[in-house]
């Protein structure tokens, strides 16, 4: 995928000296303990131990809530907890207590908050509507025995807006009739139908549920046996509605690992139609949320009204437990906002960077040489698609390649060589995804953190994050393309916080 120099007439190297040399004699003194080197800036990670999904989020009185799969005392996976974070504005968290702790029935595995404004589940008021929280809980015990019901869905509720957590008495409320994969409940208040409806992620397809008070379940359907990617095991569904051009359509997401399209864990989905008993589409192609390798088990908050909003796990199962951080394991995407968009007879999901971003951008950098550190936003705009590749290096000689490439018609990242990889055999790997969109114009938005590459092509219709470890930071960056309009269009901002 590296485009032959040759091939460029022109080649233009923008030289960026990002780090003053006391911040990289910083960075070079803190081998042993990698913070600053890979501690992200824009995205949510746990001060130390292991993470993986987000959980429960929900958005109540101007805070979003964000919980997430914590095991406290590793920095590999372990017992699980619900660790809690808080944001007014989706980019800069505050860390807060473990909210749930695991109890006789089991650890805390993934699944969903929603506030209970009727007070459907009576275990709150009219006038303080209760947080209910639905996960898994999975008990080791029952596992080790060789049991096949282990995992069950309990709830727990807070009256304090999330913060505190007391696990209702009646748990299970969803009883496991002896299947292994039986996890990640999500629930949604379905309007039309006054009931809660659930997707949890059973085996091999989505199960949904329905209640009217989130105690009492009851089976309604099953979707995707034959649909989709079946490579690996589904995990923690998503259900909402989106409309587009008047019309109201569902999307089901479920991550797959392993299964994804570059390879271990990735999340695909499905648009069609919810009756409130059953989803349906008409569609039979595979479709991903993100093409890259570092999105995975992403679902969107509760009550945001007309916004959707998703978050992720930035890391794969492949190699998360093995990636050289040393006091965390993993970190959050940005949060994206959900949009769809008819590309020929289909529709698709598109994923931008929440609008929210907007206050953290400065000036551009493009013009005149960069002084600033990361994290930064480039975009590139054309009104004609052709090859191109931007390439981040440091003084180690390591890159970072990534763009366009007008032969296969794809988008690409290379980190074949972008630093630290002997940790798993996978990670140092090309990674490409189609261009969805016909059109001969394009846009290109690009998130860097200390970490991580988020790429949004097309307004988000083609996604591919990736994360990368070099061993100083990457300080230059580098453009090459026949295209004179694509040359001269890039434009880099930083993004901090004004
Ligand atoms: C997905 C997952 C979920 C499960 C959780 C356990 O990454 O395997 O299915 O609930 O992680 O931590």
């Amino acid at each position: 995928m590296r485009i032959p120099l040759t091939l460029f007439l022109f080649f233009a190297m923008i030289t960026c000296s990002c780090l003053s040399s006391h911040a990289q004699n910083e960075v070079r003194k803190d081998t042993n303990n990698n913070e600053s080197l890979y501690r992200p800036i824009i995205h949510f990670s746990p001060k130390k131990g292991w993470m993986n999904d987000p959980n429960g989020m929900f958005f109540q009185n101007g805070v979003y809530h964000l919980y997430y799969q914590f095991y406290p005392n590793a920095t590999v996976w372990g017992p699980m907890h619900w660790g809690h974070a808080t944001s007014k504005d989706l980019i800069h968290w505050e860390h807060k207590p473990i909210a749930i702790y695991p109890d006789s029935l089991g650890l805390i595995f993934s699944g969903s908050a929603v506030v209970d404004k009727y007070n459907t589940s009576g275990l709150g008021t009219l006038k303080n509507p209760p947080i209910i929280s639905i996960f898994t809980q999975h008990s080791m015990e029952g596992e080790k025995a060789g049991k096949n019901n282990f995992q069950n869905q309990s709830i727990a509720y807070s009256n304090d807006g999330g913060n505190t957590w007391k696990m209702y008495p009646g748990n299970p409320v969803i009883k496991n009739p002896g299947i292994n994969d039986f996890r990640d409940p999500k629930v949604i208040w379905h309007e039309p139908t006054k009931h809660w409806i659930m997707a949890l992620a059973v085996k091999n397809k989505v199960s949904l549920y329905s209640s009217e008070n989130l105690k009492d379940w009851n089976f309604e359907s099953d979707f995707g046996e034959l649909l989709g990617n079946h490579e690996g095991v589904w995990e923690c569904p998503d259900l909402f509605s989106l409309p587009y051009n008047g019309k109201t359509y569902w999307v089901l997401s479920v991550s797959v690992n392993p299964g994804g399209p570059n390879k271990g864990s990735a999340t695909q989905y499905f648009v069609g139609d919810f009756d409130g008993h059953k989803f349906s589409t008409s569609s039979s192609k595979t479709k991903w949320v993100d093409y890259g390798a570092d999105n995975y088990a992403g679902v969107t908050w509760y009550n945001t009204g007309n916004r959707k909003i998703a978050i992720g796990w930035m890391s794969n199962w492949l190699y998360a437990q093995q990636v050289p951080t040393d006091k965390w394991r993993s970190a959050m995407t940005i949060a994206r906002e959900l949009n769809l968009q008819e590309v020929g007879e289909e529709m698709y999901l598109t994923s931008m960077p929440v609008k929210e971003l907007k206050f953290y951008k400065s000036n551009y950098l493009s013009e005149g040489p960069i002084t600033q550190n990361l994290p930064y936003e480039i975009n590139i705009q054309g009104s004609n698609i052709n090859s191109f590749t931007l390439t981040l290096n440091n003084e180690e000689g390591e890159s970072l390649d990534f763009g366009f490439d007008q032969s296969t018609n794809q988008y690409f990242i290379d980190r074949s060589f972008a630093g630290v990889h002997s940790f798993h055999k996978d990670f140092a790997a090309l990674h490409s995804a189609p261009r969805i969109s016909t059109k001969s114009n394009f846009s290109f938005k690009v998130l860097i953190d200390k970490t991580s590459i988020e790429i949004f092509s097309d307004n988000g219709l083609t996604v591919m994050t990736d994360i990368f470890f070099p061993t100083s930071p990457y300080n230059n960056i580098a453009i090459q393309s026949q295209s004179e309009e694509i040359r001269k269009n890039i434009k880099i901002s930083s993004l901090l916080a004004k």
